[in-house]
């Protein structure tokens, strides 16, 4: 998942128009961008969708974002979307990895319901939206087999601990900030799940938004969310491993494979190749989406 589009639970208009904005997934959202009065109709919005959608495999996943655990909101969410088969549901706000198995659990109660096979349905969570949910970041790790994907927030993390911006003057991230995104790629890589970055919300400036990508691939993120359909082709590319790149990481997979289970290390272009390269080979392929066949396998 390189892109992943949010689109307003309540606006039919606009999920039609995200459907085939070329994003990865959509996150269809029951949560900030639905008004309180507004939850109900959203539900049933979303809940259309999702049946009407025809699923293939050039269609987006489709994700729903609920509402958090501590609203009151969370299951009348559950209860209208899971017998229907969104992909992944998307929890914001997620305080700790306790959270995670109580909603996997509230998942698997609905799957029952709905007759749908136990643990299809996975969790991706937004982990940095709460101080409690940073500073807990290491319990992510293990708590369900759902969870896929961690992502992380700026904009709920300044309400929650009173900070009046997330940037400097120059428009950079401050230190809470920058620790939350750092947060993200930790919390995912320990928990071998893919870290998502933040949304840019300046959806007009799609050379800062390239900007962004570039650093976000550089660190270690797997994909970013966006707002504005506009933004889809800019992450798509930049999260899109250049050919040479794919070439390379196939080529250091197949030495591997040729060298058997034991090899430790090796030589490519005279230069010196170990498991940390194996590792980052097999993360580009991953992430060029290589169909198995075409993955020397390491055995
Ligand atoms: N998904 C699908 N379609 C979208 C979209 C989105 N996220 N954002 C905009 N569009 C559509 C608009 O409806 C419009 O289509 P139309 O002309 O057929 O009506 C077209 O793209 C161009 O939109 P534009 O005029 O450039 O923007 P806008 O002022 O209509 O919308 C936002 C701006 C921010 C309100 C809108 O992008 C949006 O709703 N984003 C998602 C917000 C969200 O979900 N936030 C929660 C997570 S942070
Ligand atoms: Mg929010």
């Amino acid at each position: 998942m390189r892109s992943l589009l949010f689109v307003p639970g309540d606006s039919e208009r606009k999920m039609l128009k995200a459907i085939s904005s070329g994003a990865d997934a959509l996150i269809l959202d029951l949560e900030d961008s639905v008004a309180l009065s507004r939850k109900a109709e959203a539900r049933n919005t979303v809940s259309a969708f999702l049946t009407d959608t025809e699923r293939g495999t050039d269609t987006p996943l489709l994700i729903v974002r609920i509402n958090a655990l501590d609203t009151g909101l969370s299951d009348d969410d559950l209860a209208a979307v899971i017998s229907v088969g969104p992909d992944a549901i998307l929890l914001p706000k997620a305080g700790s990895g306790a959270e995670i198995q109580d909603l996997s659990a509230r998942i698997a109660v609905h799957e029952a319901e709905a007759g749908l096979e136990d643990g299809k349905i996975r969790i991706h969570a937004l982990m940095t939206e709460t101080a409690g949910g940073m500073l807990s970041a290491a319990s992510f790790a293990a708590k369900s087999e759902r969870l896929s994907a961690l992502a992380w927030g700026a904009e709920d993390l300044a309400a929650d601990i009173g900070a009046s911006s997330n940037k400097d003057d120059n428009g950079v991230y401050t230190d809470v900030f920058r620790l939350a995104r750092s947060l993200a790629i930790l919390a995912a890589a320990n928990s071998r799940v893919d870290a998502i970055d933040t949304v840019f919300t300046d959806f007009r400036d799609l050379d800062g938004l390239d900007t962004e990508c570039r650093a976000a691939v550089r660190d270690g993120f797997s994909g970013k969310m966006a707002i504005h359909p506009d933004q889809v082709a800019v992450i798509n590319r930049a999260f899109t491993p250049p050919s040479e790149d794919v070439e390379r990481a196939v080529r250091i997979m197949a030495l591997f494979a040729a060298a058997g289970p034991d090899a430790g290390v090796l030589s490519l272009d005279g230069k010196m190749i170990d498991k940390p390269h194996l590792r980052q080979a097999e993360r580009v392929a991953r992430m060029a989406g290589l169909s198995p066949d075409a993955i020397p396998s390491v055995s």
